[in-house]
């Protein structure tokens, strides 16, 4: 029987913080080692060009998040590993499903409707102002992602749900209009127990609200940002609600049950935020120290991230490409 295919991307953008680590990269990690299904998951360093044209940038980001996913354990032997741009089958596929595509299903999409927002509140009289087509048809380059390797399940955050119902949309109909079913519909996979962090000021951890802790900080400034962590302003002795505050809520992404249970009863017996935040900084530190090792030799040994990378690309490939081929015949492109 054929295995189940799961795929998921990470966009190349930023720096890494706990909340991707608990919410994305742990969880991708486990899975990555599982044997029973087929898994993909690759840099999508073209949609990084949809948000930046700085090339350095784009180029360094690509680098420290390859470094990131494999000093935190991919399995990149199990799992095909792969840089989105790495495969000329992808801006291929995207074109086919471009010309397939309703110009008004793309009008309804989040990102695109978000930006035109953002103009009306702002007074724009051009709706469109600042806008590009990498914005506007991303969807569309994420389905081709998808579509490529025939994805049953596709791991993402809820802000993607309405993306995968695109790309079944589009897939859909290209199998209808070319007559097979050239495509899997696939369908996206949430996880309700993964957690969610809450950054610096008790919001949810995000580049957009600057709140966050970046993943591989050094121990000193990992302790400063642990310091900053907001709290109420309990004193040391008064006995503290352990089932809220952003303290105990990453402690219980990190720590095991005992650990969590011990710490909860020390909050009702009142000790201070201080020490909590020690007790959490030496989670933390304990907990990702050596990934933070790894990762600094990884970043300076480019080359051999590069060799995993081309590995994963001509696994990739072998699958893609005569993929694509066949797809060219179905549309009419195909040799005199
Ligand atoms: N758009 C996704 C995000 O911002 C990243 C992504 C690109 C992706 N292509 C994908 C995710 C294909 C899953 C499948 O998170």
């Amino acid at each position: 029987m054929k295995k189940t295919r799961i795929l998921t991307g990470i966009t190349t953008t930023g720096i890494p913080h706990l909340g991707n680590y608990v919410g994305a990269i742990r969880p991708t990690v486990i899975a990555s080692k599982n044997k029973e299904v087929e898994s993909f998951y690759f840099l999508a360093d073209y949609h990084a060009l949809i948000k930046s044209q700085d090339a350095k940038r784009v180029n360094e980001s690509r680098l420290e998040i390859a470094a990131t996913w494999i000093a935190a354990g991919l399995d990149v032997d199990n799992a095909i590993f792969y840089r989105q741009s790495d495969l000329p089958e992808i801006p291929q596929l995207t074109w086919l499903l471009t010309c397939i595509c309703a110009k008004g299903l793309m009008n309804r999409a989040h990102a695109y409707k978000a930006a035109v927002a953002d103009n009306q509140s702002a007074n724009n009289e051009d709706l469109d102002a600042g806008i590009t087509m990498g914005l506007f048809s991303y969807p569309i380059l994420m389905t081709a992602d998808i579509l490529m390797f025939n994805a049953d399940l596709v791991p993402v955050g809820r802000d993607q749900i309405q993306h995968l119902e695109m790309a079944r949309d589009l897939a859909q109909r290209f199998n209808f209009l070319y007559k097979k079913d050239f495509f899997t519909l696939p369908e996206a996979q949430i996880d309700e127990n993964v957690a969610v962090l809450s950054g610096l000021d008790g919001r949810k951890m995000s580049k957009s609200y600057d709140n966050t802790i970046p993943l591989f900080v050094d121990e000193k400034k990992l302790l400063k940002l642990v310091r900053k962590i907001k709290t109420n302003s309990l004193e040391p002795g008064e006995p503290k609600d352990p089932n809220e505050g952003t303290l105990m809520q990453i402690y219980t992404a990190f720590a095991s049950e005992a650990e969590v249970a011990d710490l909860k009863a020390k909050y009702l017996d009142g000790i201070s935020w201080g020490e909590v935040k020690d007790i959490l900084f030496e989670k933390l530190n304990a907990e990702l120290g050596d990934a933070r090792e790894k990762y600094k030799e990884l970043i300076l040994r480019p080359d051999y991230i590069e060799d995993i990378l081309q590995t994963g690309a001509k696994r990739a490939r072998a699958i893609a490409t005569p993929f694509m081929q066949e797809l060219r015949e179905a549309v009419g492109i195909r040799n005199f």
